[in-house]
């Protein structure tokens, strides 16, 4: 029933984002530059709660665009619209849906869904992930110095010291690949599908991650906080890996290497 809805309230989201597609849209500024939201984010956000609260109209929602609404529920749906929007808005094709659902404040459920790759991820705790229907595993790389990572720039906060500036010069310096794509819910898929070794970013929302994260766990991967603690996914920094090198790069994190 749950997973139904997730899956219901996916195909919703994509069906508004694929009416836009080819076609002109809005985009607007948030605060801070660059920091965009499109007249699609609002669509593809207004058609997932549409089918959520049809099905669960006691449940809490928690959603990028629109903020959280007033229910009080042991189950929390976290919605982010589109995860990617500056990719979006410039036509590049690596962006996302995501949704993931709490129960009691634990991840139960969570789906990403990429349509124009047309890339399913969905987990369900203790169940398994999947990539459209079929079981994904995370890389076996055993070393940081052979990985492939990702990362994600927040709009502001690089400088900081240990901050992303800092700690992408570390690896770049050192001839370790970091990739940037834009969208941290697909590089959590991307991490679980054994595509990217490990991947970490210091600021991060909990519509960006809550569906990813669940996502990499299932697939036999570690998610962390930046200092190794259980990450918590309104908190903002993570690392997630194929947790086999997962204590080298947070020493690599950490300045500790
Ligand atoms: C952004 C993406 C990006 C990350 C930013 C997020 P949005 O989400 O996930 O990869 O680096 O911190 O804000 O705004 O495109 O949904
Ligand atoms: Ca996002
Ligand atoms: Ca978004
Ligand atoms: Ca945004």
């Amino acid at each position: 029933m749950l997973k139904n809805t997730l899956l219901q309230a996916i195909e919703a989201g994509a069906a508004a984002i694929r009416r836009y597609t080819g076609e002109t849209f809005t985009i607007s500024n948030k605060e801070g530059i660059n920091n965009l939201v499109t007249e699609v984010d609002h669509a593809s956000e207004e058609a997932i709660m549409a089918v959520i609260r049809a099905a669960h109209p006691d449940h809490a929602i928690l959603s990028e665009e629109s903020g959280a609404n007033d229910q009080t529920s042991p189950y929390r749906w976290i919605i982010d619209p589109i995860d990617g929007t500056v990719n979006f808005a410039h036509h590049i094709p690596i962006c996302a849906i995501s949704i993931g659902l709490e129960h009691e404040g634990k991840m139960i459920l969570g789906a990403v869904y990429n349509p124009f790759m047309n890339e399913l991820y969905v987990a369900e705790r203790g169940q398994g992930a999947t990539l459209n229907g079929e079981p994904i595993h995370v890389s076996k790389k055993e070393k940081v110095a052979n990985a492939c990572l990702v990362t994600g720039f927040p709009y502001t906060y690089l400088d900081e010291p240990n901050g992303p500036l800092q700690v992408f010069e570390r690896f770049i310096r050192r001839g370790i690949p970091v990739r940037r794509l834009g969208s941290a819910a697909i590089d959590l898929c991307w991490v679980a599908a054994g595509r990217f070794d490990g991947f970490y970013e210091h600021k991060l929302q909990a519509w960006d991650s809550a569906a990813g994260y669940l996502i990499v766990e299932e697939a036999g991967g570690k998610v962390t906080n930046l200092h190794g603690a259980p990450y918590d996914p309104h908190q903002p920094g993570l690392i997630a890996s194929n947790g086999i090198l997962h204590d080298e790069l947070l020493q690599w994190i950490k300045g500790e290497q």
